[in-house]
Order: C-alpha cells, then sequence, then structure tokens
C-alpha cells in the first residue's frame, strides 16, 4: 500500500523528483531527533544481525520488560506495535461504538484510520490565536452531544502545546462521566515525561496511552510504537494484532534506547537548546511567529505577501524541507512547522529564511 503524500519526511519521493541523494536535503518536516542513532542503538542492531535467521519474539518479551521498567507499569500494561500508527488503525476496530471526537488540529492518521472502520468524526478546533488554549467547557459541551472516543495529543502535533497534566485529569473525568473513551497521544511526551498522564490512564478501562519511539530515538525507518492501558484493554488490542509484526532488529533497538539514559539525557538538553535559540533568533523576523513548543517541533505562522506554500519552494530550491501545515484542519495556508535539527541545520535553515526575507532573492 502506498500512503501518505500528507506527512512530513517525504525525503525519499522528494529525492526521486529532485534528482538529489536525500542525505542532500535537510529535513526539518519530520520532527525526528537531531542527534541520530544513539551509540548503543546501532550496536545492539549490529549484534542482532545473525538473529534475523530466526522469527522474532512474538511476545516482545525483552522490550515489554524494558517498557515496563522505563513508565513503572507491568509489562501486561504494555503493547508493542509496528509503529504507532499501526495502533491508531487497530483502536477504532476494538472499540465499541461509531462517534468520535479530535481535538484538532491533529495528525490526520486518527481521522483516516476512524473513518477507515465507518466511524462519524467531528472535531474540536483548538484556535491558534488562542495559543491552541483546551477549554474543559468547550469539551464537556462537545462530549454532551454524544461521543464514543476522544482524541487528544499531548504535547500537541503540529502546535507543541503541551497541557499540564490537571488539565488531562480534567479531561480524563470529563470523559470517564460522559462515557468517553481517552485515546492519548504522547507520542512527543519523551521530551516532557514528567507531564505524561500513562499513570492515572493505565489504572482504568477508559482510555490508553499511545506512544512513538520513533521521534525520540531518531528510528522512524524501524517502525517502533506503544500503548500503555489496563492489561485487560492490552489484551484487547493484542487480539487484533498481526502476529511477529515488530521485527527483530527494532525489539533489541528499542530495548537498548530505554536503557540510555545518556542519551536521554543529552536530547533533552540538547533540543531544548536550539529551540529556545531557534525561537529567539525566528522572532527577529517581523513576517514570521513562532508559538511555545514542548516538543522538538516549532509551528509557525508567516504573514506578508508569502504563504507557506510559497516559502516552503522557496526554500526546497535550496534543498531544505520544511512541513506546509495547511491540510491540517484547523489551520490554514499561513502554517508551517519545522523540526528542531542539528545546530549546523538549523543556522542553514536561518539563513535560508535570511536570504528570502531579507535578501532579496
Ligand atoms: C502525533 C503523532 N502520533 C503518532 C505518529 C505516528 O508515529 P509512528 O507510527 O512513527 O510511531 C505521528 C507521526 O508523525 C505523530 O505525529
Amino acid at each position: 500500500m502506498s500512503h501518505s503524500p500528507e506527512h512530513g519526511g517525504t525525503v525519499f519521493a522528494l529525492s526521486r523528483r529532485l534528482g538529489i541523494a536525500p542525505e542532500e536535503i535537510a529535513d526539518f518536516s519530520a520532527s525526528i531527533n537531531p542527534l541520530g542513532l544513539s551509540d548503543s542503538v546501532r550496536d545492539s542492531i549490529v549484534a542482532a544481525l545473525d538473529s534475523l535467521v530466526h522469527y522474532p519474539d512474538a511476545d516482545c518479551a525483552g522490550l515489554k520488560q524494558a517498557l515496563a521498567e522505563a513508565h513503572g507499569l507491568t509489562t501486561a500494561h504494555v503493547a508493542v506495535a509496528n509503529g504507532s500508527t499501526e495502533l491508531i488503525y487497530q483502536i477504532p476496530a476494538m472499540l465499541p461504538g461509531r462517534r468520535a471526537l479530535i481535538v484538532a488540529p491533529a495528525f490526520s492518521e486518527y481521522g483516516n484510520a476512524l473513518a477507515q472502520h465507518g466511524w462519524q468524526v467531528r472535531r474540536l478546533l483548538l484556535s491558534p490565536a488562542d495559543g491552541f488554549r483546551l477549554d474543559p467547557a468547550a469539551l464537556h459541551d462537545a462530549l454532551a452531544v454524544g461521543c464514543d472516543a476522544l482524541y487528544l495529543c499531548n504535547p500537541g502535533n503540529p502546535s507543541g502545546t503541551l497541557y499540564p497534566p490537571e488539565l488531562i485529569r480534567e479531561v480524563y473525568r470529563l470523559c470517564r462521566t460522559s462515557g468517553t473513551f481517552l485515546v492519548l497521544d504522547e507520542a512527543f511526551m519523551d521530551f516532557c515525561e514528567e507531564a505524561s498522564a500513562k499513570g492515572i490512564v493505565a489504572a482504568e478501562e477508559h482510555g490508553l496511552v499511545l506512544r512513538s519511539m520513533t521521534k525520540f530515538f531518531g528510528i522512524p525507518g524501524l517502525r517502533l510504537g506503544y500503548a500503555l492501558a489496563h492489561p485487560a484493554l492490552i489484551g484487547r488490542l493484542e487480539g487484533r494484532g498481526i502476529p511477529w509484526c515488530v521485527n527483530t532488529l527494532a525489539q533489541v533497538a528499542g530495548t537498548a534506547a530505554l536503557r540510555d539514559s545518556e542519551y536521554r539525557r543529552r536530547t533533552i538538553a540538547y533540543v531544548g537548546r536550539e529551540r529556545s535559540l531557534l525561537c529567539e533568533r525566528l522572532s527577529r523576523f517581523p513576517q514570521l511567529s513562532a508559538y511555545p513548543s514542548r516538543a522538538n517541533f516549532l509551528l509557525v505562522k508567516i504573514s506578508g505577501g508569502l504563504t507557506a506554500a510559497g516559502l516552503r519552494e522557496r526554500l526546497l530550491a535550496q534543498r531544505i524541507l520544511i512541513r506546509d501545515c495547511a491540510n491540517f484542519t484547523g489551520l490554514d495556508d499561513r502554517f508551517f512547522r519545522i523540526a528542531v535539527r542539528t545546530a549546523e541545520e538549523n543556522q542553514r535553515l536561518l539563513a535560508g529564511l535570511e536570504g528570502i526575507f531579507n535578501g532579496g532573492q
């Protein structure tokens, strides 16, 4: 199946179109750890190559143990998948009901997966002008109309907004009292783990937490994600999984990644520092305003004569790829998203913007 021109991270397709190598493109469109693979992940993959002659461990026992330890839960609270996208496509089939509410703007695959399973989808649009504030009263009213599942991403993608644990607790309470299942996507929560609601949500059967290992650990090509939830729900999710869908290399790499506390520490420090620097430098362009973010990307609004698509084309001429956000429901042609990359790549982007806005290119 071929899928997804609507996403960032399309470097292979783009390199074919431009006739250049993927490495020549500075990819700010997918939000992946700029530090790349950790040494321990690389070593674990090389060491596991000979075990490819066997089928993968269908129980993912080692990886589940590492995840349980990392999150202070039991292995029975963990389901592992071939990227969290696989879980996003399993959830609508697992849940009873047919009416979903998505807090938007949001990752488009929630809606695609729900539609594939015949769900009706409504959206609660958060306003950029209001800093993507999530108002519990508005959510209460939206749920009161009748809703079987609520999809919320924290920190939000593409906004980068982190909703504090007290607010998530309130969202969860509203879901519980209205009989709505909460799908809480924490794909970017490794950047601010202390705000995770995994403990509350995994204690009961009213919701689940989705996590991705592809962004924080820089392994989108390997495909690895997981759910944290009550053991009864994990059992139902796993009952729908395809056998051996998490390959051996992903299992060993994920286990090594979780145990590499030095890489985690370096990533958080590096991304935090570069994100602040990028924000500060972007604020010098009167045409651009970046929204506060706790993840490894920034949503930016552009004003003046150039749209996000126009800017994307201009930067592409310099082999710099940004994510035009016009196709996110709730945003328009004025919004784009950039990943926080290495200091050198960020400089390259800033120099590109400088040329476009101040150099009369
Ligand atoms: C918010 C969000 N959730 C989930 C995913 C899926 O990630 P993966 O399938 O690589 O784990 C993405 C990918 O971009 C995302 O942005």
